[in-house]
């Protein structure tokens, strides 16, 4: 059976990082987050006091790093993260390990990547056009093979315009600031659904409207939109996409 490239891109709190492990999981395909190397390279300059709107220094940084996602697919199968339900949209900030192990020039730093502080700075440098030149690099050789579910911003329109089946996943604001504040309560913080909204409503903002590969639905991409539908329905649904896929022999 051909190996497919699926692309799966969307907004905070759409459920990408659940729903794309569950997909590469129930297609035995290898499961790649992009965000985690934004975050890596953020934790890196973070941690070298580079100021994180410093193009230059950022680009050369980033053209310098070394970052290596390992699967850990088979290993996690079965074993799931602590707080994980199998239908609960719990994102990438809540849990570790999830599916890849992050090794930021050769140390593990899966757990330190997902601070609210990692967070932010991954949003400011994904601004950066050479910071996303370098990185987009490394995602393109690591999905070349197919065989991938990819979850990102920018996987159908710039890193993957050919992927096989390219997924845009939605859901309405106040969803999505559900679900973060469920990761939120589940760490013991207590913060407001309104402030919840206004934060998926600001990195929203900064994801769309930034000029360098802004987070827009691929014209070829098909919209799930999962504000009612829970993560094994969303997976399902996509693993269906890609079985008409293969089936049909399209590349496109
Ligand atoms: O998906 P995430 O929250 O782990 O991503 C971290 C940041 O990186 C997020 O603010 C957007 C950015 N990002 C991006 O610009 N392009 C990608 N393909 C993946 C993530």
């Amino acid at each position: 059976m051909r190996k497919l490239i699926v692309a799966i891109d969307g907004p905070v709190g759409s459920g990408k990082s659940t729903v794309a492990r569950r997909v590469a999981e129930l297609l035995g395909y290898t499961y790649l987050d992009s965000g985690a190397m934004y975050r890596a390279v953020a934790l890196k300059a973070m941690r070298r006091g580079i100021p994180l709107d410093d193009a230059m220094r950022m680009d050369q940084l980033a053209k310098e790093t070394r970052i290596d996602l390992v699967p850990t697919n088979s290993e996690s199968s079965g074993a799931k993260a602590p707080g994980q339900e199998s239908n609960a949209y719990a994102g990438a900030e809540a849990q570790t390990p999830y599916g890849t192990r992050v090794l930021l020039d050769g140390a593990d730093v899966t757990a330190e990547i997902r601070t609210p502080g990692a967070s932010q700075s991954a949003s400011k440098i994904a601004v950066l056009a050479g910071v996303r030149r370098h990185l987009v690099a490394e995602q393109r050789r690591a999905g070349a093979a197919g065989g991938v579910v990819m979850e990102g911003r920018d996987i159908g329109t710039v890193v993957f315009p050919d992927a096989d089946l390219k997924i845009y996943l939605d859901a309405s604001v106040e969803v999505r600031a559900q679900r973060r504040l469920q990761e939120h309560m589940a760490r013991g913080e207590t913060i407001s659904l309104e402030k919840m909204m206004e934060e998926v409503r600001q990195r929203d903002q900064r994801d769309k409207e930034r000029e360098a590969s802004p987070l827009v639905r691929a014209a070829d991409a098909l919209l799930v939109d999962n504000t009612a539908m829970d993560v094994e329905e969303t997976a399902r649904l996509i693993v269906m996409l890609a079985g008409e896929k293969q089936g049909s022999g399209a590349s496109g």
